[in-house]
């Protein structure tokens, strides 16, 4: 299975980039395929209406695209922003959203955040939650919240509290067996009965959005 992560985080010393480098391992020690990905790579303009009918979507949001149509499933830590999603994804977002077929649509998606806070960062990732929702992507019921972040690794990379650190992997393996299982249908290399299935999902998803036009 075909996995991208990355933080969506900026900064050099990101603390969701440490969790997400950690998330991507116990992945690939699962024997996905995973795209580590650092989020400069997707740097893009702030959503303009004009510019997207003007020049269609930026490099960065291409990028991105371009990296989606391959994953099957998206490993994300994204920091909070004052308790809500952090604006540079949710403008990530927003910009991919204008592509046809949206890429997020049937993309299995584990969230994570890290925060030097008690909370960790849940409640923004409840937010981060709507809009990737909106765009038809499968958001796992579980997500995981690094409270204290700043002092939660050891040297190597690792959770020093091995109680967090056996939750994350267990609830992982129940992410990615979930997200296998659902790849059969909506992931990137299907046999053609279950792209004419896909076909089916995609179309009655389009069909039932208020908010994600058909085209245009
Ligand atoms: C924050 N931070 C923060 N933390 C939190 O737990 N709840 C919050 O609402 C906010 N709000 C907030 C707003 C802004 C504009 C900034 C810059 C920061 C702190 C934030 O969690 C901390 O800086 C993290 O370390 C950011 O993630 P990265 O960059 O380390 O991955």
């Amino acid at each position: 299975m075909k996995v991208l992560a990355f933080a969506a985080s900026l900064r050099r010393a990101s603390l969701n980039r440490r969790l997400v480098t950690l998330a991507a391992g116990i992945a690939k020690r699962q024997q996905a395929e995973v795209d580590l990905a650092d989020f400069h790579a997707f740097d893009m303009p702030l959503y303009d209406g004009d510019l997207n009918d003007d020049e269609g979507l930026p490099e960065g949001a291409l990028e991105l695209k371009r990296r989606l149509d391959w994953a099957d499933a998206l490993l994300i830590a994204t920091p909070e922003y004052n308790y809500s999603i952090a604006g540079t994804f949710k403008n990530a977002i927003d910009w991919t959203s204008r592509a046809r077929p949206v890429p997020w649509r049937g993309k299995s998606v584990y969230l994570l955040s890290a925060s030097p806070s008690p909370m960790g960062g849940i409640r923004g990732l409840w937010q981060t939650r709507i809009p990737l929702e909106g765009c038809g992507a499968l958001v796992f019921p579980d997500m995981f919240a690094l409270a204290f972040a700043d002092k939660a690794f050891d040297e190597k990379g690792q959770l020093k509290d091995q109680m967090l650190a056996e939750r994350l992997r267990k609830e992982l393996t129940g992410f990615l067996r979930l997200a296998d299982a659902v790849s059969h249908i909506c992931g990137s290399e299907t046999p053609s009965e279950e792209r004419r299935r896909k076909a089916q999902i995609t179309a009655a998803l389009e069909e039932e959005s208020e908010i994600q036009p058909a085209a245009g």
